[in-house]
């Protein structure tokens, strides 16, 4: 059988050596002589090999080198003094804890014996179409570990998981296991940017620089969390901005507790290791049993941060959301949360939805409280049955009259959540997530069903299939609305009780799975307490998220600035709401509120039965224009030309994938010293073509006619923006 693959392989080898310059857009390359793989995509290439100990160690992550041929034999790097020896020098691919290492471990294991000494050799390859799979193994025991690499020739995005097989006669628990470990050109002055946040305050974009010793982000919260987001970019302050320059990033498929340890070595080694959170994790495998990590996907650009994040957004677009490319674009949508909250009934409702289609919306949503005994957060969640008070005739004729009024329904729910006063938790105490014994800890009146057991897996998935059965429904809106405690499962043996981590985040992507499966028009939001679970594990079963409670126009410029440094623009639902803004108490013109929801999927959250005739007439003209705008918003390639925080000023500007539309959004949000709006000077056109301008409000931009693509981009707009709480947006129409 082995040699069998080995000869495939020099078969392979042979093929791909005669043809290795210049090499596809994604290729995968073996040099059996050297025992190296150059791994191509986009603009990267990625090599490692196998070392003279037989450790797979990197050699490299940046621009691409068509030549793969120029990448010699990994060497083990020295040792510096007998306190770090080679082992730890050397930058393993992924690297068990054992043998003297003292950075940060892929894998860390407890044999039953207790022995805890994992050394990971090379085995063999295996290489089909554009997935690689290495196959490392335990240098004294069979605990075998498959390391897959996957190039996406479009984007140059690497994913990258590992696969841990016991294939030892006894049990072995895995007490860390990362998906990958990326290592960076070795040397100091990198420095990184990533996400944190809390509720109402996400995607604070933060940028430090690196130091030797280990920063860490994580959650271990038991979902993706506001706390911050599984997502990096590293560059080099010195080289990179927002157009130009190197940057290095990534992003975590995994919607459960995560980790990422960003370490800069004593010697100037860079790395970034991430998978599951380590914390409280402990994996029994017995023996023939296997784990497999989340998908890490990596990617690398000499064009800044802005191109990172375009390169991330395409990929998320094409690769991971539900769909592809060609997806059905997000409807504007009416929600009446921060109209009504809880206190919604059938005529209430179709009084909003009667004035929600006056405006142009596509998609009418009803959000918490209609279920159960839900008059307050105090009450009802588990007891997924119509509201007989609020709802006197069911959904039907609320759905029929929505759908009547030409938009689809869509309906809340909170399927992970029990309210201790509800008939679910009479009936079934047991299911909700806790340590035998010991007292609950309520958040938002509220606990976790404990979704790792596969009988709430079931009733969650039945009653769910039901409602969508049962009622024209088109979207959930899926929330969450705390995070864990107590996190005990003593349905299953002591040594699995850990494995809730892990067991959990598998159930509820299964039960998300089989109901897309069966209802394939289904769309799904991902919502915990607005972003708490935006990652690219769940986003490849939900259309859209929600990134924030927070709907104040002026916060919102910094959270969706922050939020497309990793995410794409399309899936950001942006509603309008009411002033003054419920959070914050701040009043910002309804203008103001349109163009910063516009800038990625518009819905309206106001109580449009107080909204004047006025504000009705300017918001049915916003959502025409919107929906004259929405491909090139939701599909485009995004330039971020300036940034909200610490400036008076913003701009962001949108070009459509087929190159034929431009729109600009700008913010003045206080005026300050009269200071004239900066020069905007636009990207992503074409030098030579032709644009028709149009500002949405036309004194905001003096007529200039046609122009080309190169006065746009190198000349720029001046806009006459002014006081408080300005805004317009700019179309560009390239001319035939
Ligand atoms: C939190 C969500 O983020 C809100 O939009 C709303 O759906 C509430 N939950 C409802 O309880």
């Amino acid at each position: 059988m082995k040699s069998a693959r080995w000869v495939t392989l020099a078969l392979f080898s042979i093929v791909t050596l005669s043809l290795a310059a210049p090499a596809a857009r994604g290729d995968i390359q073996y040099f059996p002589e050297r025992k190296v793989w150059v791994l191509e995509a986009g603009e990267t290439t990625y090599a490692f090999g196998v070392n003279e100990r037989g450790e797979l160690q990197s050699i490299y992550w940046g621009a691409r080198v068509a030549h793969g041929a120029d990448f010699q034999a990994a060497h083990a790097r020295g040792e510096i003094a007998s306190f770090d020896i080679s082992t730890t020098t050397t930058p393993q691919e992924y690297p068990g804890w054992g043998a003297g290492l003292y950075t940060e471990p892929a894998l860390k294991a407890t044999y039953a014996d207790g022995n805890r000494d994992v050394v990971l050799h090379f085995v063999d390859q295996h290489l089909d179409g554009n997935t690689l799979e290495i196959e490392l193994k335990d240098i004294a025991s069979a605990l075998q570990v498959h390391l897959y690499y996957r190039v996406f020739p479009e984007t140059g995005i690497l994913e990258r998981w590992s696969r841990i097989d016991n294939k030892t006669d006894q049990a072995v628990t895995l007490e860390s296991a990362q998906s990958a470990a990326w290592s960076l050109p070795q040397g100091e002055g990198y420095g990184l940017h990533y996400l944190t946040g809390r509720w109402g305050a996400e995607w604070q974009l933060h940028s430090e620089a690196v130091q030797t010793g280990a920063r860490v982000i994580e959650s271990r919260r038991g979902s993706t969390s506001h706390q911050a987001n599984p997502w990096f970019a590293i560059d080099r302050p010195d080289q990179t901005t927002e157009e130009n320059g190197p940057v290095w990033f990534g992003a975590l498929g995994w919607s459960g507790s995560w980790r990422f340890t960003i370490e800069q070595s004593a010697m100037q080694q860079v790395r970034v290791t991430g998978g599951f959170n380590p914390f409280d994790f402990a994996y029994r495998l017995k023996s023939g049993e296997q784990l497999e990590t989340p998908p890490f996907y990596a990617g690398f650009t000499n064009g800044g941060m802005g191109e990172a994040s375009r390169i991330l957004h395409r990929f998320e677009r094409q690769s991971i959301l539900p769909g592809g490319e060609n997806a059905a674009l997000r409807p504007v949508l009416y929600n009446s949360w921060e109209a009504t909250e809880f206190d919604v009934s059938e005529t209430g409702q179709l009084a909003l939805a009667e004035r929600a289609s006056k405006l142009g919306a596509e998609r009418f949503v009803i959000d918490d409280g209609w279920f159960g005994q839900r008059k307050t957060d105090h009450a009802g969640l588990g007891d997924w049955y119509v509201n007989p008070q609020k709802f006197p005739h069911g959904l039907k004729p609320v759905i029929d009259r929505v759908h009547a009024l030409g938009m689809d329904f869509g309906i809340w729910v909170e399927p992970e959540m029990v309210n201790p006063d509800s008939d679910l938790y009479r009936k079934h105490p047991e299911w909700a997530m806790n340590f035998p014994g010991r007292p609950h800890t309520e958040s938002r009146n509220q606990l976790l069903l404990n979704l790792a057991r596969d009988d709430v897996r079931d009733y969650v998935f039945q009653w769910l299939d039901q409602l969508v059965t049962n009622n024209d429904i088109a979207f959930l809106k899926w929330d969450y609305n705390r995070n864990w405690s107590e996190p005990g499962w003593d349905a299953v043996d002591t040594a699995d009780q850990k494995k809730i981590w892990v067991a959990y985040v598998h159930n509820l992507y299964d039960i998300l799975d089989r109901l897309r499966a069966k209802h394939p028009k289904l769309e799904i939001e991902s919502c915990s307490g607005g972003g708490g679970r935006v990652d690219l594990g769940i986003l490849r079963r939900t259309e859209e998220v929600w990134p924030s409670d927070n709907t104040d126009a002026l916060d919102r410029l910094t959270l969706q600035d922050g939020f497309t440094h990793a995410y794409t623009p399309g899936i950001m639902m942006a509603w309008v709401t009411d002033v003054p803004n419920g959070m914050n108490g701040r009043s910002v013109p309804l203008k103001f509120r349109f163009m910063v929801a516009m800038s990625g999927s518009l819905g309206l959250g106001g109580n449009l039965n107080k909204w004047t005739p006025e504000e009705l007439q300017a918001a049915t003209e916003y959502v025409a224009y919107y929906k004259k705008i929405r491909p090139t918003v939701q599909r485009g390639s995004l330039y971020r030309l300036i940034a909200p925080e610490g400036s008076e000023f913003s701009a962001n500007e949108y070009v459509s994938r087929d190159g034929r539309q431009g729109v600009l959004f700008a913010f003045l949000h206080s005026q300050r010293f009269n200071t004239p709006f900066p020069t905007v000077f636009l990207r992503g056109l074409e030098e030579n073509a032709m644009y028709k301008v149009q500002a949405i409000d036309a004194q905001q931009l003096p007529d200039m006619g046609n122009v080309s693509g190169a006065y746009l981009m190198h000349h720029g707009l001046d806009l006459k923006l002014r006081g408080d709480y300005d805004s317009t947006s700019v179309t560009l129409e390239k001319l035939p």
